[in-house]
């Protein structure tokens, strides 16, 4: 490993202590950005082969989602040791090497960390499992003898968020039926118990083993999970909200961790940061999750929520800035990720179609993706003229849409099996990128295999194909990120200027950014359009559609 020294001197990290305020970070799925060896499964080689196209896209950082050694029942977030990676992806080496040539490109990594809960084939587990109850083993998880007169039933009604109980009950070493352990995901995902000194130590061992080979921050999952009701009480939905959270959802006690982590991370000089992904609302909620000594940043989901309408965007936008701006941290902005509808598709259902478990072959939608696609790159102009940091989903720079169509028996997503097809899950948003049209894979591999097969459509939407294309969605976020460089628009203030039913149209950074929400073409105020996102109609802006516009004397 090279030494905190030798990172210093490659790493981007130390210019600028404080690059996560205004940052681009492009998250990288890695069993579906490009796989080397050819087996099917992206790894970190195709990772670290692949930077060049990021840095030529214009991204500032990478996140990558996790790579550690796991038995991939959740895709990497069961993980089995969070300090090697998964012979799948790669090596420890082969991640130094991504680190490095990603700083030598001035690229930041940031890794993913999940701290809720293991793999159940982490060693910690299994020592926990062949301990006895009340050990200090079983101390590290949630371990609780079950309800019934033989500890039959689960000791309360929590449910997993994959479907199902939250609870499964254990053979005890001697054979027979015996305690229970929580897992708010799958069953091979049990969750930590955070009270534990052992368990919180252990994960000050981890962030610095990351620390140490470089990485420049680390994504948290679950990061709203970590603290639970000791006393376990039943979860009752309809009295949660955001404000009484339930036993485990947004409680108190997770911030005290967090400080300690800030704490750790603030004694590297060169600006390291945490981003929280916390489903939590309202903002103001969320906002607790960044105060200055806890996180950078948290995830705003409330934005990557909200419907295509101006004025429920409007609010949003503002009411992101006031709350994260009253605790001194950036908003994020999000639009997609690996566990949501992607956007082109997202926006172009109807705004109350149910996407919470995903859609696939039999749910029955109206999907128009043209219009979609105008939406999505709309929204792509509105979300990178914001001031703050911005999240770009792999896929989403060449406006990919989600596959529906995946056949039943290739679905992997643990949602799918826990609910017996029920619920279709995320796969639809993880399918191998088309990176080349004319090759096997579409140049995803040389071999042709792909983990969750690509649509034969992808063909057109190859990146090669779109580099070379000026009104591709590729091009687009390019000329974009370039603008938003040039203009710092991501430190930029905001002004509003027209709200109404089918205009949003703002002020930042010398440039007025429109968005055309109306079926109609819409007259544009003088000022030269700089980039838009559907050609102009003889000098007006397209139905959904959006322009960034400067003023001439501002440019002369
Ligand atoms: C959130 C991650 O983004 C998701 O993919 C995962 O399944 C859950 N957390 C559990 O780790
Ligand atoms: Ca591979």
């Amino acid at each position: 490993m090279p030494a905190m020294s030798e990172m210093a001197a490659t790493s981007p990290a130390g210019r600028d202590a404080e690059w996560w305020r205004t940052a681009v970070i492009y998250q990288v799925y890695p069993r579906s950005f490009a796989d080397a060896n050819g087996d099917g499964i992206g790894d970190i080689r195709g990772i670290t082969e692949g930077l060049g196209a990021l840095s030529e896209l214009g991204v500032d950082a990478i996140w990558l989602s996790p790579f550690y050694r796991s038995p991939q029942n959740d895709a990497g977030y069961d993980v089995a040791d969070y300090c090697d990676v998964d012979p799948i992806f790669g090596t420890l080496a082969d991640v130094d090497e991504l680190i490095a040539r990603a700083h030598a490109l001035g690229l930041r990594v940031i890794v993913d960390l999940v701290p809720n809960h293991s793999s159940s084939e982490h060693r910690w587990f299994q020592e926990a499992l062949a301990s006895a109850p009340g050990s200090v083993e079983r101390g590290r998880y949630i371990f609780r003898d079950g309800r019934g007169s033989c500890g039959e039933l689960p000791p309360n009604n929590w449910q997993s968020v994959f479907g199902g109980a939250a609870w499964t009950r254990i053979l005890e070493p001697n054979g027979t039926p015996g305690q229970w352990y929580l897992h708010l995901f799958d069953t091979t995902q049990p969750d930590f118990d955070w009270t534990s000194a052992w368990v919180q130590d252990r994960f000050i061992e981890i962030l610095l083993f990351w620390l140490d080979r470089g990485v420049d921050g680390f994504r948290v999952d679950v990061a709203h999970g970590l603290d639970k009701d000791q006393g376990l009480p039943d979860y009752d939905a309809t009295a949660a909200s955001a404000f009484t959270p339930g036993p485990y959802w947004g409680r108190p006690g997770v911030h005290e961790i967090y400080r300690e982590w800030r704490a750790l991370l603030d004694t590297y000089s060169d600006g390291r940061m945490l981003c929280a992904e916390a489903w939590v609302s309202p903002l103001e909620s969320l906002a607790e999750w960044v105060r200055p000594d806890q996180m950078h940043q948290a995830f705003n989901f409330e934005y990557l929520v909200t419907r295509w309408h101006p004025t429920a965007l409007r609010d949003v936008i503002r009411d992101s800035l006031s709350a994260f701006g009253a605790v001194g941290a950036p908003s994020t902005w999000v639009l997609s990720n690996h566990d949501v509808v992607r956007l082109v598709t997202r926006l172009g259902l109807p705004t109350d179609t149910d996407l919470s478990h995903g859609i696939g072959r039999t749910t029955a939608v109206s999907l128009d993706l043209t219009v979609g696609l105008r939406r999505a790159r709309a929204a792509t102009l509105l979300t990178l003229a914001l001031p703050g940091s911005a999240y770009v989903y792999q896929g989403e720079e060449l406006g990919l849409p989600e596959v529906i169509d995946i056949p039943d028996g290739a679905r992997q997503d643990p949602t799918w099996n826990r609910t017996n097809g029920e619920r279709f899950g995320r796969d639809g948003c993880r399918v191998p990128l088309p990176w080349t049209a004319s090759d096997p894979a579409f140049g995803f591999n040389t071999t042709g295999a792909a983990w969750l097969p690509q649509p034969a459509g992808w063909r057109d939407l190859a990146r090669d194909v779109q580099r070379t294309d000026s009104t591709s969605t590729l091009r687009l976020y390019q000329e974009a990120l370039r603008l938003r460089r040039v203009h710092s628009l991501g430190g930029g203030e905001l002004t509003w200027h027209d709200v109404s039913d089918s205009v949003l149209s703002f002020r930042v950074g010398g440039l007025r950014v429109i968005v055309n929400f109306s079926q109609t073409a819409l007259e544009l105020p003088p000022g030269r359009v700089v980039v838009s996102s559907a050609p102009l109609e003889a000098g007006a802006l397209p139905a959904d559609s959006a322009a960034w516009l400067i003023d001439e004397e501002a440019v002369a």
